[in-house]
């Protein structure tokens, strides 16, 4: 068996890293990914878990917020993500709307992106008016995340992205909803946005691993959105995310430098052009001849 096969990570073997409420090993690192190309580079860094997010409604589609993303949307990234990925656990996010009306609407919605996206899990936002559709999820076969803290499918009620869970009262109802969503059979559960204690408390409360986003360095593992770890999201910048590179300024860099070579007359020059001379026997293959480097051969649908 392929050495990605035996490190492959599943919910279970996730799950499997909290142990008698302690974690046991590393701590689970994701992060966010859209399309192909990108998961392929995130799986190679031995990212544990890529979550094919609705924030893709903002990074991706330039939306204010994740309201308008569709499960369409969500099946047509997360079968993109799943083709570049091998070793991560491919989690989906059950866009707004498809999980809130009934426990079977919420799996006919889980079972489209596993069947039609190829998602090995799916995660969806709510304390226990969630759990029915949890448990229906979870009794069909399907593994779910939770997330509590700032659910932004919640924005509007919220009333903008802000911290959660400040005083007393919200804190013991975050509790009592993650205690909830571990009996109903989440495997795990991103806490965003809440201060460092609570989300400290929340994970000491469940048996389950918890995965900040905004909630400090107690929880069991992180998880950021890949445009803001890479410096390519130009929105707001919130508080907790850690630039770890500025490609957006690489990106524009280059482009700024093919456009002027384009219009100098710079490129494409003679080692980027296609002779003209007749095929001989002694030419290498037409593959050979279309591409060069280590990944020479033509990707299907390229030629
Ligand atoms: O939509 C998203 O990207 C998320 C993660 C950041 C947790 O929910």
């Amino acid at each position: 068996m392929a050495k990605d096969k035996l490190d492959k990570i599943t919910a279970s073997t996730l799950r499997a890293r909290k142990l008698g409420g302690s974690l046991v090993g590393d701590k689970i690192a994701a992060l966010t990914a859209y399309d192909a190309s990108f998961a392929r580079l995130l799986d190679a860094a031995q990212v544990d878990v890529l979550m094919v997010g609705d924030s893709l409604g903002m990074v991706v589609q330039g939306l204010p917020n994740t309201l308008a993303v569709t499960l369409e949307d969500m099946i047509y990234h997360t079968r993109a993500v799943v083709r570049g990925s091998s070793r991560a656990l491919v989690v989906a996010d059950l866009p707004f709307m498809s999980y809130q009306v009934s426990p079977e609407q919420a799996l006919e919605s889980a079972g489209r992106i596993v069947k039609e996206g190829g998602a090995e899990a799916v995660k969806l936002e709510g304390g226990r008016a969630v759990c029915p559709a949890i448990s229906r999820i979870v009794e069909a076969g399907i593994p779910v995340m939770g997330h509590l803290g700032l659910t932004p499918q919640s924005v509007n009620v919220i009333g903008g992205f802000k911290v959660q869970a400040r005083d007393e009262a919200a804190r013991d109802r975050l509790v009592a909803d993650a205690r909830a969503l571990e009996r109903a059979g989440v495997f795990s559960l991103v806490l965003e946005a809440v201060p460092k204690g609570v989300a400290k408390l929340v994970t000491e409360s469940i048996g389950v691993p918890t995965i900040g986003i905004g909630a400090g360095p107690e929880c069991d593992g992180q998880v950021l959105v890949c445009y803001d770890l890479l410096g390519l999201f130009q929105g707001f910048v919130p508080r907790f995310v850690k630039r770890y590179a500025e490609l957006g300024e690489s990106v524009t860099g280059a482009a700024r430098s093919y456009v002027a070579e384009v219009r100098a007359g710079q490129f494409p020059d003679e080692r980027h052009s296609f002779a003209d001379a007749p095929r001989s026997d002694a030419d290498p293959p037409d593959e050979a001849r279309y591409a060069s480097g280590p990944n020479a051969g033509v990707p299907k649908g390229r030629a």
